[in-house]
């Protein structure tokens, strides 16, 4: 039964969480103190230490703040606390809490974190707010007692000023994390991978001066290899001022003037710029001054667009060699939390020879979109619209909408990024349709500069199955036309594919964004016993070149570089809670069919080079 009083109790805290578009940009650069490690946690299933409720149900009128497990010590020997921080085990931070207690491996609930901190600011005038990479899959935060807000979302990062609220000594932040999945959610309540819980990404404090630069965007203008077009937005009291962009490397040095809101438009040319390519990831250091504040952020300069059924990257057509990939370390079996771990599968993606990473089916952590910028790999980014999500609810919307928002605000600066995905396998009807035309309307209003898909589906021809159709309403809206296909594994048998003829009426490029089947790895048996290696290298063996047979074939990404966890394989032996379409297995093994794409890659980088 939902909650009659839950939208006065979102609308009240809603106010309360710094909204996305007024985020701090490039929080590790402003960060002055981190917060990761080990935080204490209460466990609470019944949700005891947020409603605070005995016998009434929580009333949002009378006691809008919510909150009973917010840190208190007993005055005197006589009181009645009936939790104590410092006495209750901790978890670390950043990551779930299923990898880290076998008790709380398939919990969904709440768990309440508290950490201490002593802080001193850097500068008298300047301003603290305290950054969440993500926390999934609600978060209500209390700084000293009191509340800050709350943030819906399980990928994205938000954030609290703080300034003022701060001590020098004891500082004690308690965030309620609760992972339950909702109906009206997004995801909605199924998905085919692992609800981690937790405060899953790094949890930092940042200062910045009392006038900062908040946010900005500095991008090669479609289509134009040289002129550099965006804004930079400054928040504060003194709005109106002189804001300086320098790029040492290129003698570029530029001022301009942001107007009483504290926004200025960005446009001027880069001559001499290396353009950043998968080939060549040159990245250049670029520097934002306004007053006493001072950013720096590597960035990489490149156009990306359609023309016709091309996809072209920096004016020159490419192919998108990619695969796709969940933000799990599969040899912890846990979410991924760092740079290091997101290292680990790009190499694996760099070995298989890809140009292109599909991260689906939500945002990966930050450092994600920064290594690629830096190894040199392109990005597909998702927002988890995954299945049947309530099409027809506006809070539903709301929350997809907000996602987007937050990831769009916080990865626009990477050249990695060339496509934001909208949804995934999302069956067609009208309500679905209505609202992903305004996700998608939505990106292209935040982010003119990078191409719009999402993952829709085939069907096959009733009167001829072995005719594949692929046609989607959302596909008129958007840069290219990507769909999932399990040909061989869902659909039939590998020996399918070579008989399969595919209509897709589209003069756009075409990305296949899933086909695969399961393997587990080192199970070895004849091409026709499922779970095998060679039944799953027969699937790849028999895909490629049915797919190469569609003329607007620009690209693809196998599902998936490696096995990882999900609720729905339960098949002892063989899955025990894992999907094994990974092309690597969880323990680090590649299967057979890693190097059947792997070779294919090799061919088309080949051909592209010719
Ligand atoms: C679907 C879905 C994936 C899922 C995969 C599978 O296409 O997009 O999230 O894991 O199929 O069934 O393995």
């Amino acid at each position: 039964m939902k909650n009659p009083l839950l939208p006065v109790f979102l609308a009240l805290t809603a106010t309360l969480s710094v909204a996305a578009a007024d985020a701090l940009m490039h929080a590790s650069a402003r960060q002055v103190l981190s917060l990761n490690g080990d935080w204490h946690v209460i466990v609470d299933p019944y949700d005891n230490g947020y409603f605070n409720y005995r016998l009434e149900p929580y009333d949002a009128a009378k006691n809008p703040t919510s909150g009973y497990f917010l840190d208190k010590q007993p005055a005197s020997p006589s009181d009645l606390i009936e939790y104590n921080f410092d006495r209750s085990p901790t978890l670390k931070v950043p990551g779930d809490w299923n990898s880290q207690d076998d008790k709380l491996f398939y919990y969904e609930g709440s768990v309440w974190y508290r950490r201490l901190f002593d802080y001193t600011p850097r500068a008298t005038d300047s301003r603290q707010f305290i950054h969440f990479g993500g926390a999934n899959y609600e978060a209500d935060v209390y700084l000293n007692g009191r509340k800050l807000g709350r943030h819906v979302g399980g990928f994205t990062p938000f954030q609290f000023e703080v300034t003022g609220q701060l001590r020098p000594t004891g500082n004690s932040v308690v965030v309620r994390v609760n992972n339950q999945r909702h109906p009206e959610g997004v995801p909605t309540v199924n998905t085919d991978w692992w609800n981690y819980g937790g405060l899953t990404r790094d949890v930092m404090l940042l200062e910045a001066p009392a006038t900062h630069i908040r946010d900005y965007s500095v991008q090669l203008q479609r289509g134009a290899s040289r002129h550099v077009t965006g804004y930079v937005q400054l928040d504060g009291s003194s709005l109106a001022r002189n804001v300086r962009i320098e790029i040492p490397e290129l003698k570029i040095s530029t001022a301009v003037a942001t107007d009483s809101s504290g926004r200025a438009a960005l446009d001027f040319e880069l001559p001499g710029v290396a353009l950043w390519s998968p080939e060549h990831p040159q990245l250049y250091e670029v520097i934002f001054s306004a007053g006493a504040d001072r950013i720096t952020e590597k960035i990489g300069f490149r156009t990306i667009e359609t023309r016709g059924t091309d996809i072209l990257l920096n004016g020159r057509p490419v192919f998108l060699r990619g695969i796709c990939l969940h933000e799990e370390n599969p040899l912890r079996g846990a979410r991924a939390t760092s740079a290091e771990d997101d290292r680990l599968v790009l190499t694996w993606a760099k070995e298989l020879g890809c140009n292109f990473i599909r991260l689906a089916h939500y945002p990966h952590n930050e450092a994600m979109a920064r290594l690629a910028d830096e190894m040199g790999l392109l990005l597909w980014e998702e927002v988890p619209v995954y299945w049947t999500i309530h099409w027809e609810d506006p809070a539903t919307y709301a929350n997809a909408a907000n996602q987007l928002t937050e990831l769009i605000a916080r990865d626009r600066n990477r050249a990695s990024v060339i496509i934001w995905s909208m949804a995934n396998e999302t069956p067609v009807s009208p309500a679905r349709t209505a609202f992903l035309k305004k996700e998608v309307a939505l990106a292209r209003q935040l982010d003119p500069s990078r191409l719009i898909s999402a993952a829709m589906e085939r069907r096959s021809d009733p009167a001829d199955p072995a005719t594949n159709i692929v046609e989607d309403p959302l596909a008129e809206v958007t840069d290219i036309v990507s769909f999932n296909e399990y040909i061989g594994w869902y659909a039939g048998l590998p020996d399918d594919c070579p008989k399969a003829r595919w209509v897709v009426n589209y003069n756009k490029p075409v990305l296949v964004s899933e086909f695969g089947a399961d393997a587990r790895q080192g199970m070895h048996g004849d091409r026709l016993a499922r779970f095998t290696e060679e039944f799953q290298e027969d699937v790849y063996r028999q895909t490629l070149p049915m797919l190469d047979k569609i003329p607007q074939l620009r690209g693809i990404t196998p599902w998936i570089l490696c096995d990882f966890r999900s609720p729905r394989r339960p098949l002892a032996g063989i899955q025990d809670g894992w999907n094994r379409k990974g092309l690597v297995g969880e323990n680090g093994m590649k299967k057979k069919a890693f190097f059947i794409l792997q070779d294919y890659y090799a061919k088309k980088t080949a051909e592209a080079g010719r």
